[in-house]
């Protein structure tokens, strides 16, 4: 059986700061697949350091090696910081107006994805599939292949892919774009974003595209792209959330919201996640419907991520002043209809909200998936399900579509989903929940490896 060798930005070792409380989809879908395989998870410790060694730490674990390695504050600035997450992050999420574009930045992801390709290259064996990750590492594939690795490889990108007539306002785009064709096999969350691609691949790079094969091939050579849309660890999600830490969570929520509606809304705090528009969206409702102010209670759990970056302080200080207003206005001694909470949660305390929360409001502007929806509709109570309000912008929108789909730009459209979801009768609460569970229950985690790997060449589990 071959190993698989994963390569992303953060790993979640438990050594590695900051990879437990900024856990993404990303970490807790790879540590399900590596578990399964066996095999070696690299990346960056989260770790900054004057010097950093240029072999990477290892430590073994449950069949998997995890070998990192840490990064100068000058690469952490440049290559995290700056070109992943202030000029790729706000492009591929459609808000041209927060990117930026600096040559300084540019060439500090391209010396990171370097370094990445020389720590880890002596690691990966003849056989290995290696399967990397995300938008940090775009060119590493190609490092690889100028180092001789021949493996097969794979690229999954967990965020959108933008229309192209965004991405050519990137800097050497077409460079960019090309490195991702020395994969054999590159993945996407949704049909739209793959759609994108092939466009961009056909019209800025003269590619023959392949649409109902899957495939992009330029000067001979052929890469499998297609869409795999991500799922979540359903066993070990509703196993959480049977733990005392679920029904402790559930009973908070229902005893402190009592003759109340509790809606959750659980999200990086994060521009793309469209927390202000969904504060506008409940200020509407509250302003539409006044009678309703004492049915409903929002809790919005917000951990800050990407704090030293401009654009993150500033949604920061936004939804803080929007948070403030309504509850300003609003509340009477005895009651806030907006509990705003910056801490993070353990997936059993979160699996504890989602049952205890009648509505699930989930209204990211751009996301490549959104895997809160799809734990909502897994953690709910089979005989009397929530409701779950869903941004048509995200990649979940593709499959969830009994959910009450949204345009999350719109306070209104907003308003009026959370008044439907508030009267909404029990048969089609149920009746909507039934086929969306399924979906989340069949396409989990495991189905999305064993898809990818079952392109890459080497069947999961075999
Ligand atoms: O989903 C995209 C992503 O970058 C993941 O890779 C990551 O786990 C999550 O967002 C959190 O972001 P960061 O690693 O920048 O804290």
């Amino acid at each position: 059986m071959s190993r698989l060798v994963v390569i992303s930005n953060r790993v979640a070792v438990p050594s590695a700061r900051g990879a437990a409380g900024a856990q993404g989809g990303l970490a807790g879908a790879l540590d399900a697949a590596l578990k399964k395989k066996g095999g070696l998870w690299f990346g960056w410790s989260g770790e900054e350091s004057a010097d950093p060694a240029a072999q990477p730490s290892t430590q073994v674990r449950d069949n998997v090696t995890f070998a990192t390695i840490d990064l100068s504050p000058q690469d952490v600035e440049e290559y995290y910081y700056g070109y992943a997450n202030e000029t790729l992050w706000p492009l591929f999420h459609y808000r041209l107006d927060l990117a930026r574009y600096e040559l300084a930045t540019g060439r500090g992801y391209e010396r990171v994805n370097e370094l990445f390709a020389d720590a880890v290259a002596p690691l990966i064996e003849a056989d290995d599939l290696v399967w990397v990750h995300d938008y940090h590492l775009i060119p590493l594939g190609e490092n690889l292949r100028r180092r001789g690795v021949k493996n097969r490889m794979a690229f999954f990108l967990h965020i959108p892919w933008p229309p192209t007539r965004l991405l050519v306002s990137l800097p050497f785009h077409q460079r960019l774009v090309r490195t991702l064709l020395e994969y054999d096999v590159v993945g996407f969350q949704s049909g739209e974003w793959l759609e994108s691609f092939f466009h961009y691949c056909q019209r800025e790079l003269g590619a023959k595209v392949d649409a109902a094969r899957g495939t992009v091939t330029l000067e001979g050579r052929t890469t499998v792209a297609r869409a795999y849309p991500i799922g979540i660890d359903f066993d070990h999600l509703t196993s959480q959330a049977q733990t005392g830490e679920a029904r402790q969570m559930a009973q908070r929520v229902f005893a402190s919201t009592r003759h109340r509606t509790a809606m959750i809304g659980v999200d990086r705090l994060d521009y793309s996640k469209g927390l202000p528009e969904r504060m506008d969206g409940v200020a509407r409702f509250f302003d539409r419907y006044p009678d309703r102010v004492k049915d409903l209670v929002f809790i919005q759990i917000a951990p800050p991520s990407r704090e030293a970056i401009g654009s993150y302080q500033q949604i920061r200080t936004l939804l803080e002043q929007k948070t403030g207003q309504i509850n300003g206005a609003l509340s009477q001694v005895d009651m806030v209809p907006i509990r705003y909470v910056n801490q993070g949660h353990s997936l059993a305390e979160l699996t504890g909200v989602y049952f205890a929360s009648k509505i699930g409001l989930v209204t990211p502007l751009r996301d490549g998936m959104n895997l809160v929806a799809k734990e909502y509709v897994a953690a709910q109570d089979p005989d009397d399900p929530g409701v779950l309000i869903l941004s048509r912008f995200a990649g979940a929108a593709q499959q969830l579509t009994e959910a009450l789909l949204v345009n999350p730009h719109s306070p209104d459209d907003i308003a009026s989903a959370i008044r439907d979801a508030l009267d909404m009768p029990r048969d089609e609460r149920i009746a909507r929940w039934k086929p969306m569970v399924e979906c989340v229950r069949r396409q989990n985690i495991q189905q999305w490896t064993a898809d990818i790997l079952e392109d890459l060449g080497g069947r999961a589990g075999s």
